[in-house]
């Protein structure tokens, strides 16, 4: 997105991220190094931002272990098949019988896994603000307000059994819902889009939380980077918004 991008052109311009890229690209020689058309972003604010709330080190497992590795089996996929990186991955999900059977569950979980984390990392970010204008407008519309927003986005996360994702999905018109998912699915396989999602897989939260998700999913929030979400709900609406 235009502002994540400027906001990570500014961070780069401190040393920010180009010091924290260079730490993953030494991780990444030393074990699998990426080389198809799959690629991990780099996140676009320090690794230890997110602190208190979550911490450094739970932030570098998850995005340069767990969604590398999710690269790295697409990348494995793509050797064979390269027709799953030619399209748009909305589009490779939302039609996941397309996909040679024999990659299909594969592509259904590393691409799934793919999309969520891309949304998660962009959805976070430290001194998120407070949401406003049309996303807010929508959340008390359609979700009964922030309050209960969160206090049922939070019930639903804890309801997932074993691991999955919690979500507020986003229709073309705009409208909200709670949904979850286990594994790595995405909504986009029902043609939906997640507006956030928070993970709940125990990788997301262990280290800190160990077996207490019900605070991980309180603390949560306090991650959330409200003009990112309110600039995937403008996307949404004109059917511009990606992953
Ligand atoms: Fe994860």
């Amino acid at each position: 997105m235009p502002s994540l991008s400027r906001r990570h052109l500014m961070l780069a311009a401190t040393g920010i991220v180009a010091a924290s890229a260079t730490s993953r690209l030494v991780f990444a020689q030393g074990t699998m190094a990426p080389t198809g058309p799959f690629k991990l972003d780099p996140l676009a604010y320090p690794i230890n931002s997110l602190e208190p709330h979550i911490d450094a080190k739970t932030m570098e497992i998850h995005h340069d272990r767990h969604h590398q590795a999710f690269i790295t089996n697409l990348n494995n996929f793509a050797k064979d098949n390269p027709q799953i990186a030619e399209k748009p991955v909305p589009e490779v999900l939302a039609n996941l019988n397309s996909v040679p059977e024999a990659i299909r569950t594969g592509v259904r979980n590393s691409m799934g896994g793919h999309a969520n984390h891309t949304m998660f990392w962009q959805i976070m970010g430290p001194n998120g603000g407070k949401p406003e204008g049309d996303v807010l407008a929508a959340i008390d519309r359609d979700l009964g307000g922030m309050e209960k927003l969160q206090t049922d986005f939070n019930a639903a996360g804890g309801r997932v059994f074993g691991s999955g994702w919690v979500f507020v999905t986003v229709g073309k018109d705009g409208k909200l819902a709670i949904e979850t998912r286990p594994g790595q699915d995405n909504p986009m396989i029902d043609g939906k889009r997640a507006l956030i999602g928070n993970d709940v897989w125990e990788h997301a939260y262990y280290l800190n939380y160990q077996n207490r998700r019900a605070d991980y999913l309180k603390a949560w929030w306090n991650t959330v980077n409200w003009k990112a979400v309110s600039e995937r709900y403008a996307a949404a609406k004109t059917g511009a918004l990606g992953v």
